[in-house]
């Protein structure tokens, strides 16, 4: 399963907004498009954003490779930062452009770079499904035999180049036949572990039960979750780290319950700019999507809503953070800054 095609001239989206309803392939040429992409969560989850952003960027320089290299050279820097507006939570975003902008400079910032931009996207595309496959082979190693593993929210194939990263653990371990049942948080507002995790795993024939976020803490307590792994949005140097509204929640039942909680990441997700998850900017999204369900009222039109889209775990109850240069225990600070720094 994968969401995100490039065709050479055009980046193809699978549209998440219709999952599971409607499979439907978008096309984009042009990079503010894909901007408004990201925004209305055509296409989301945190390395994903950072793969389309990366081809969008190719996109532009192609749509201004007429202009001399002044212009050119500024209407880049606008493209970049109308992307970069897109979503501000996912520090893969930022990664993603970073890197397409240091191949534009070293190719003398200028139209003649155009193919090295391409090979940069498709390289920032490969070798995010490369790092998810090891991802999904270290993060094996600590799921127990036979266990039924609890997700939030989607971090799967959908999410990232291809494979997924918390998914990419559950792929793996069920590969090796240690998954008896994946129970997926259906998690409010839109609904990422019902209309995508349970779409993915079950495309996959990997048992999965859907459950509503609220019963999550007595599965735990009758002893029928062994084992917590989600994604990640940006992970502090501290190990603090932002992901799905509502992880914070699953992280406190869990130490309360005494079951492992893993985050899976790769390190383009790893912030070590930020000491803490105190920075870590939380996205706050429309109103409607808590007023909605779909074109469905399901609250009074004037009441006042809070939609934050993250929330921020604090390391204390991580069990480890599962990376594609293995599984990082505590101390975490030090950990990250010895494998990432
Ligand atoms: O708002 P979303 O759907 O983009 O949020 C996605 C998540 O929170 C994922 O867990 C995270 O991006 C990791 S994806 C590998």
């Amino acid at each position: 399963m994968e969401a995100i095609q490039w065709r050479g001239d055009t980046l193809l989206l699978l549209d998440q907004t219709k999952l599971p309803v409607t499979e439907e392939w978008l096309p984009y040429t042009d990079a503010y498009q894909v901007a408004s992409a990201i925004r209305t969560m055509v296409v989301r989850g945190a390395p994903a954003i950072g793969v389309s952003a990366a081809y969008a960027y190719v996109l532009a320089a192609r749509s201004f490779s007429a202009l001399d290299s002044a212009s050119f050279s500024a209407q880049m820097t606008q493209t970049k930062a109308v992307l970069a507006a897109s979503r501000p939570t996912a520090v893969n975003l930022f990664w993603a452009l970073d890197r397409m902008e240091r191949c534009l400079m070293a190719h003398g910032n200028s139209p003649q770079a155009l193919s090295a931009l391409e090979r940069e996207a498709i390289a920032i595309h490969r070798e995010d499904m490369e790092m998810n496959r090891r991802i999904g082979s270290f993060g094996a190693s600590v799921v127990p035999e036979g266990a039924s593993i609890l997700t939030h929210c989607n971090a799967g194939a959908l999410a990232t180049g291809g494979y997924g990263t918390a998914l990419g653990v559950i792929r793996a371990a069920h590969a090796q036949g240690k998954v008896s049942m994946v129970y997926a948080d259906e998690t409010r507002p839109l609904l990422q572990g019902a209309r995508l995790t349970a779409y993915e795993l079950g495309k996959d024939q990997i048992p999965t039960t859907l459950i509503a976020d609220n019963m999550a803490a007595s599965l735990m307590r009758a002893g029928r979750i062994q084992m917590v792994v989600l994604g990640c949005d940006r992970m502090a140097a501290n190990g603090d780290f932002a992901n799905k509204i509502g992880t914070y929640s699953v992280a406190v039942n869990a130490h309360f319950h005494g079951v492992p909680f893993y985050t899976a990441l790769p390190s383009s997700t790893i912030d070590l700019a930020l000491s803490d998850g105190g920075k870590i900017p939380i996205e706050e999204r429309a109103r409607e999507e808590m007023t909605h369900l779909s074109d469905v009222q399901t609250a009074p039109l004037d009441v006042q809503v809070f939609n934050p889209a993250f929330d921020v775990t604090p390391h204390q109850l991580l069990t480890g953070i599962i990376t594609e240069k293995g599984v990082i225990y505590p101390p975490f600070q030090e950990n990250l800054k010895k494998h990432f720094g």
